[in-house]
């Protein structure tokens, strides 16, 4: 049939209106708050430092310590030491992370790695039964443990950089534990959601539950005496102790006696690993990452395709923006599977991030291709924690037990959660694991190797100097949530708080999908379905942090989808 081309331009240019007053709508709607009223502080500004963590209890140790004269990696082991006590669901010393450190006067950063390893017993086709994967194996109970490295780190970095001993920093994680805490809105909520599975752990159900098997309500205090007692009995040689004396005997006793295969050689064998960190530009600003096992190449690889984008003048959260961000972030995603731990891989990172590899990423992002997916899955273990002092030192830490409440088998007698590290293995080529991620051979099971890792803490630069510094929780959402934060204050330069606040997507290229907040105003949803995007919505996904660092000006945001807190002094 004839159409006169008025017609045909006016019922083009109407679409297109209709797409403009999505994206109109869409730019001034205001961000929607997450933020509990009388929760503590997820945003604040200081003078002489900054700790950011998703426990506010842990940030203020940390300032306690950077009070008492600790430099940022003594406040970050404060940090982390007591996140792991007032979070404990996420992360605590039977776990294991990535610390990106910066310190001044060298100028020059370090990567450590203090990720668990899989046991030397660990075998590939260890979670097959019946010739069928068996991925169950890899996530509740003893055989999903790695051999924890949390403890290993803290010491390394102190011995390293720190200028304190281990028990001074330990004091306020001590406290926190022997003497009580609130349990934080987040916390109560999963004990809530876990209560069946903590019963059946005598010592999770101890600490965790009430004498009646309820769970307990957000500020209500729970007591970690075990915990403390483990921490005291760490003195200021925690590796002796935790790897070689009586923690390990205790933890290979339980092992023992309850099937588990982490053994006194596995304890004794474990080291913690100082690496090269990883760099690449974007728009002038430098930005250094971990290496693999972790996947802060992947961000930086997301960055590099993004360079030179013109970002800003599509306007944040624009679907323009989106829509790049999601073709960006699947192809990222496919690079993803050739990460793993490069004492066992040979992962080829320096060639991933050459300019040739990104171009053609880039390429491969405006070339799409699409399979429809089934959806993905996400909660909250893990804890991101970020540190600026007023010698110019950055910390970016993120650490660990997995899922929430890692393996849910503790060893009540140390009050030690066990993490269930292994899942983050691929327990066979294809096999999703609890963030529907799939692995190759790459990710294998191997006994010794650490399992690829989506924590990716990130710290940038600009002519030498730290300007900002991010990283989070949530599993592979990890990945995407730093990506979108550190764009929002590099390209769309927003501070910190914005930043953060600001509505994100996921996509993980399988399951090809895209996940969205549902704060994301709805008209940006429907731009971005037109556009042909299948959409999923998500009450929130994952919490990433930031600090942003000026000369005496520190501004500082916790992720209010988690609670925590940022503490300035
Ligand atoms: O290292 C990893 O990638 C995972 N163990 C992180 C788990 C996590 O962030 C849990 N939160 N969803």
């Amino acid at each position: 049939m004839f159409t006169p081309r008025w017609i045909q331009l006016f019922a083009a240019s109407s679409r297109a209106m209709v797409v403009a007053l999505a994206i109109a709508l869409a730019m001034f709607v205001a961000p929607v708050s997450y933020a509990d009223p009388a929760a503590p502080e997820t945003s604040a500004s200081g003078v002489h430092g900054m700790v950011v963590s998703e426990s506010d209890d842990a940030a203020h140790a940390g300032v306690e310590i950077l009070k008492q004269g600790g430099n940022a990696v003594d406040a970050a082991v404060a940090t982390a030491l007591a996140v792991g006590v007032t979070n404990p669901a996420a992360c605590g010393i039977g776990g294991g992370g990535f610390m990106l450190i910066y310190m001044a006067k060298a100028r020059a950063f370090y990567a450590l790695d203090y990720r668990e390893t899989a046991p030397l017993q660990a075998r590939p086709d260890m979670y097959m039964r019946n010739g069928k994967p068996d991925e169950d194996l890899a996530r509740d109970g003893i055989l999903g443990v790695g051999v924890p490295g949390e403890i290993a780190g803290i010491d390394a970095a102190l011995r390293r950089f720190g200028t304190m001993k281990f028990q001074q920093i330990a004091a306020p994680a001590e406290k926190l534990a022997g003497e009580g805490y609130a349990a934080s809105p987040h916390l109560a909520k999963e004990i809530g959601m876990l209560a069946p599975k903590l019963k059946n752990d005598p010592g999770l159900a101890q600490v965790f539950l009430k004498p009646d098997g309820s769970a307990p309500q957000a500020g209500d205090t729970i007591i970690a005496k075990n915990l403390a007692a483990t921490l005291k009995s760490l003195g200021d040689d925690p590796v002796a102790n935790f790897y070689h004396g009586e923690v390990a005997a205790a933890l290979v006793e339980f092992m023992k006696a309850h099937g588990g295969i982490v053994s006194a050689a596995d304890l004794a064998n474990y080291r913690p690993e100082w690496r090269d960190p990883i760099h690449h530009r974007y728009e002038g600003y430098d930005v250094y990452a971990m290496p693999p096992p972790s996947s802060g190449g992947v961000v930086l690889e997301m960055l590099g395709a993004l360079d030179s984008g013109h970002l800003a003048g599509l306007g944040v959260n624009s679907p323009p923006y989106l829509a790049r961000l999601i073709e960006v972030m699947r192809q990222g995603f496919v690079d993803r599977e050739q990460y793993a731990d490069p004492s066992f891989v040979g992962v080829e990172i320096q060639k991933l991030l050459t300019d040739s590899n990104i171009l053609q990423l880039r390429e491969r992002a405006l070339h799409p291709k699409k399979s429809p997916p089934p959806p993905a899955a996400h909660d909250h273990g893990t804890s991101n924690l970020l540190v600026a002092d007023k010698a110019g030192n950055v910390v970016a830490l993120t650490t660990t037990i997995n899922t929430v409440f890692g393996a849910k088998v503790s060893v009540p007698a140390l009050g030690l959660i066990l993490n269930d590290e292994m899942d983050d293995f691929a327990v066979a080529p294809g096999v999703p694991n609890a963030y529907r991620l799939e692995g190759e051979r790459a990710n294998e099971v191997r006994g010794g190797k650490r399992p690829l890792s989506s924590m990716s803490p990130i710290i940038v630069t600009k002519n030498g100097a730290p300007v900002m510094t991010s990283g989070g929780s949530g599993g592979p959402t990890i990945i995407s949530g730093v990506l979108q934060v550190v764009l929002n204050i590099l390209a769309f330069h927003l501070d910190a708080t914005s930043a953060v606040n600001e509505p994100r997507i996921h996509e993980q290229a399988a399951p090809d999908v895209v996940i969205v907040e549902q704060a994301m105003p709805a008209a940006t949803r429907s731009a971005l379905e037109q556009m042909g995007y299948k959409l999923k919505v998500v009450p929130e996904l994952g919490a990433v942090g930031a600090i942003t660092i000026a000369p005496a000006k520190f501004r500082g945001a916790a992720d209010p989808r988690k609670g925590g807190g940022a503490v300035g002094y």
